[in-house]
Order: C-alpha cells, then sequence, then structure tokens
C-alpha cells in the first residue's frame, strides 16, 4: 500500500507565512510540538475543540463498518471519536513525533475503554497518500489542511483515495462571521495565542507561524470555491464558534 515519502509534496501559493516552502520543516516543527500538543489545543480552544471533534463526527456520519482516513491526524484526537462510532479508522500523518503520541493514545484505549472502533497508524504524507485508488468510503483532515504546503494538491489527493460516492469533511480555522468577533478574535490570535502556548509549551516559534497561517487561510466561501475546483461535488459548509472555525462538506460524485 505504501507509497510515496514524507517531504515529497508540490509547492503552492503563499498561504502559510515562513513554513511554506519547506514540508520537512512542517513536519519537524509538528515532531517539537507533539508532547504538549493536546493540552495546548484544549487551553487555546477555551474547551471548544471537543465539540468541533463531536461535529465531525455528525458531519461525515460514519457507518459501523465503513473504512475512514483521517489525514493529517497527528495524535489520533481527531481520529478516536471516528472510531468510536465503530468505524475502521485509518489516522495518517507524517510527523513521526505527532504519531508516536498517537500511538500511546491509541494504545491507551485498546487496553480498555468504550471505544468500539479501531484506529491504524500510517506515516504518510497528505500530498502522496499511501493507499489505492477509491480505498475509503469517507475522508476527513482537521486543522492539518492549512498545514500542508498545496492544499489544492491535498484535496486533489484525498479525492483520489474515496471512493465514488464517498464523503470529505474538512475542518479548519475560518473566518469568524461577525465583524466584532473577527476583531476580538483577531487579536487573540497575534497577541494571547502566541503568548498562552508559549508559556503551556515551552515554545513559542510555532504558535507564531498558527496565527499566521490562520490569518492567511481563505474564507468559508473561498475554501469552498478551492473545493470545488479540485473536482468535489455538493460542496457546502457550516460554521462552528460563531466561524472560528467551519466544516466543510463534500461528495466524490461519478459511479462506484
Ligand atoms: C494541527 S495538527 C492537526 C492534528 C489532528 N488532525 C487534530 O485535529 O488534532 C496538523 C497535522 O498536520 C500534519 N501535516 C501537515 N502537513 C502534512 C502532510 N503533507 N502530510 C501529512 N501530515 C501533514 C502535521 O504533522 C500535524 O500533525
Amino acid at each position: 500500500m505504501l507509497r510515496g515519502g514524507r517531504h515529497n509534496g508540490a509547492m503552492a501559493g503563499s498561504l502559510i507565512a515562513d513554513l511554506d516552502r519547506d514540508p520537512a520543516a512542517v513536519a519537524d516543527m509538528f515532531d517539537a510540538v507533539a508532547p504538549r500538543y493536546d493540552i495546548v489545543n484544549d487551553c487555546l480552544s477555551l474547551g471548544q475543540a471537543r465539540t468541533w471533534r463531536a461535529a465531525v463526527v455528525r458531519a461525515l456520519a460514519p457507518r459501523p463498518g465503513e473504512l475512514l482516513l483521517d489525514a493529517a491526524a497527528g495524535t489520533a484526537t481527531s481520529s478516536l471519536p471516528l472510531a468510536a462510532t465503530g468505524a475502521r479508522v485509518i489516522a495518517c500523518d507524517f510527523s513521526q513525533g505527532m504519531l508516536a503520541h498517537a500511538r500511546i493514545r491509541v494504545g491507551r484505549i485498546a487496553d480498555g475503554s468504550d471505544q468500539s472502533g479501531s484506529v491504524q497508524l500510517i506515516a504518510g504524507d497528505t500530498l502522496a497518500l499511501p493507499f489505492a485508488d477509491h480505498a475509503f468510503d469517507a475522508v476527513t483532515i482537521s486543522f492539518g489542511l492549512r498545514n500542508t504546503v498545496n492544499p489544492a494538491a491535498a484535496l486533489t489527493e484525498l479525492r483520489r483515495v474515496t471512493r465514488p460516492g464517498g464523503r470529505l469533511v474538512v475542518c479548519e480555522f475560518a473566518t469568524p462571521v461577525r465583524p466584532l468577533l473577527r476583531t476580538v478574535y483577531r487579536e487573540y490570535l497575534m497577541g494571547v495565542l502566541p503568548a498562552v502556548a508559549g508559556a503551556v509549551s515551552g515554545r513559542s516559534q510555532p504558535y507564531g507561524y498558527l496565527a499566521r497561517s490562520i490569518r492567511e487561510w481563505p474564507s468559508q466561501s473561498e475554501l469552498a470555491d478551492k473545493i470545488r475546483a479540485t473536482g468535489w461535488d455538493a460542496v457546502a459548509w457550516r460554521n462552528l464558534s460563531g466561524g472560528i472555525v467551519a466544516l466543510h462538506r463534500a461528495c466524490r460524485g461519478g459511479v462506484r
């Protein structure tokens, strides 16, 4: 099943500030933040991350036995709620550091929790996924598309591995709908977020990057256009937390 390597992504436009020319630097940055990734996330999202993940599960609507891909799965925090539905989940990421933490987390669940599904961890690049065409019933990517050096290539690759009639859900930071929230959020992103994340994680550089990458990310309608442009059908989105996050859904058309 394996094909492609870890750092063979094509180059994109300038979506991401200073790391956009170097997938290896992106992977290294996630290796470095991996030990504190989940705790920092919970702090920065003020606990909202859990509700966003539950919304992803509802939007993807997995059926028991379906095979799902969670691309750029990181520590598998986005994968486990999917597996809890009884679906089989492949969690794929190119950061060995994030996967090491995923291994611990998935192992702990397998040791006796109530989550009934299964998660398999695979190292791989979202821009050159190590899976056959049409391999998955549904694919999803949470807070990962923005981090790939070429989001359009990632969406095309996700479509390649989805069966005709299969589904896509993208969960990403977005543009708050109300002007007041937009202003407060921008201040939070550029001021509070790097400082808090730096204090909790002991590193500030990655979170400066995080803030800039969110600020430069397309709006909800622009992202919908990009998804459509890569061949996905029936593209729609809904805002979460006032548009701080958006879920984009799409289908892969065609005959099975
Ligand atoms: C912000 S984390 C999101 C992790 C997880 N999906 C979640 O919701 O917590 C972004 C992840 O994208 C991964 N990533 C970025 N570009 C990638 C690529 N081209 N291929 C595979 N993983 C990638 C990083 O290694 C990192 O684990």
